[in-house]
């Protein structure tokens, strides 16, 4: 596997760091208030466990999986729940938890999906952003990296679902994407 990578872009000290300040941040953020910490499958399961870890105020842990329709998916940004909250939101403090936001179109389905439960708040982290792919404008509102326009795998990111499992972000060699 570590063979196919090309460079790292961020390392693992540098994401350890950075998912200790959200946590802290997103801690004093939601000191007193009920919070559910929404991960979404499958980029997010690992990000989101190690953020969930470096939250230290009492929150709940949930996941939803999405997907998107035929091939146009990644540009219409019709998406299909495919796993689901089976309980209210009403009144409750939402957080998303994202790998990367891209185009966008991903989070903007989420947010107009949950918003209409009733939740107190919605908000989004994500490990990356890539704001130069954007097509809807969205907030990232804890952000760990802003990245290039690179294709790029680690941390539950996935390059034809593998390399999820690498622990840093990186660029795989050219021949691989092409292969
Ligand atoms: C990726 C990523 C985000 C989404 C971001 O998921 O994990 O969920 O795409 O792209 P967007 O901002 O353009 O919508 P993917 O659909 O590849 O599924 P996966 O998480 O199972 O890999
Ligand atoms: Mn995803
Ligand atoms: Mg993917």
């Amino acid at each position: 596997m570590q063979q196919d990578v090309e460079r790292v872009l961020i390392s693992e000290a540098e994401i350890k760091a950075k998912i200790a300040e959200l946590g802290a941040q997103i801690s004093a953020d939601f000191a007193g208030k009920d919070l559910v910490v929404v991960g979404i499958l499958k980029g997010a399961a690992l990000f989101c466990s190690d953020l969930f870890r470096a939250i230290t105020i009492p929150a709940e842990l949930d996941f939803m999986r999405i997907s998107s329709y035929g091939a146009a998916t990644k540009s219409t940004g019709v998406h299909r729940v495919l796993l689901d909250l089976d309980y209210t939101l009403e009144g409750r403090h939402v957080l998303i938890v994202e790998d990367i936001v891209d185009t966008g179109l991903t989070i903007k389905f989420l947010k107009d999906y949950l918003s209409q439960r009733g939740p107190a708040s919605l908000k989004v982290a994500a490990l990356l952003d890539k704001p130069s792919r954007r097509k809807v404008p969205v907030t990232v509102d804890y952000r760990g990296f802003e990245v290039p326009d690179f294709f790029v795998v680690g941390m539950g990111l996935d390059f034809r679902e593998k390399y999820r499992n690498l622990r840093e972000i990186c660029i795989l060699k050219p021949e691989i994407y092409e292969s």
